[in-house]
């Protein structure tokens, strides 16, 4: 009884607290806009698909796009089958061909030129300005010469046979001396 009269005098003299509102935190404020960009699907800075080494499959015996690469004498290095889309440099490179790409296919050198066999030449989209830029360049330049990197597989040029050049013009190797260290 004594307890109940204390308590009722108390909260008569003391006025209750007004319940304060606690503004919530910007990460709850977020949460919304942060789970839907979690969600949303993932976009990438380029339109085409990304090349990753895992993913290439390469044909089955018999069933690709057959690429005949020969030495400066005529002598055939290698039969390979690619796929549409792979580049003859590239494709060397695969299959330890030694045709040169120092600028990794950015058509700035002219060290991937190969002579493509004539019936296979005008099979082939035209070079642009840029490649024949460079094939200007390159060493023992013929009519039938293409920049190995800018030759893509398609179905209407296999069995096509491509001759790799005895030498090749590297503008930044060429002429210059070996410095100790
Ligand atoms: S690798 Fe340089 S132009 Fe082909």
């Amino acid at each position: 009884m004594r307890t109940s009269l204390f308590r009722s005098a108390l909260a008569r003299a003391v006025p209750p607290v007004p319940a304060r509102r606690v503004p919530a935190s910007p990460l709850v404020l977020a949460r919304p806009r942060v789970l839907a960009a979690a969600r949303a699907p993932v976009r990438m800075f380029s339109a085409s698909a990304p090349a990753r080494h895992d993913e290439i499959v390469r044909p089955a015996p018999g069933t690709g796009i057959k690429v005949t690469y020969e030495d400066s004498n005529g002598k055939v290095i290698k039969t390979i089958e690619g796929n549409e889309g792979d580049n003859l440099l590239l494709l060397a490179h695969e299959h330890d061909i030694d045709l040169e790409g120092a600028c990794e296919c950015s058509v700035a050198c002219s060290t991937c030129h190969v002579v493509v066999e004539p019936k296979f030449f005008d099979k082939l989209p035209e070079a642009d300005d840029e490649e024949n830029d460079m094939l200007d360049l390159a060493f023992g330049l013929e009519d039938t010469s293409r920049l190995g990197c800018q030759v893509k597989l398609a179905p209407e040029i296999d069995g096509i046979r491509v001759k790799i050049p005895s030498a090749t013009r590297n503008m930044y190797v060429d002429g210059s001396k070996a410095r100790t260290h």
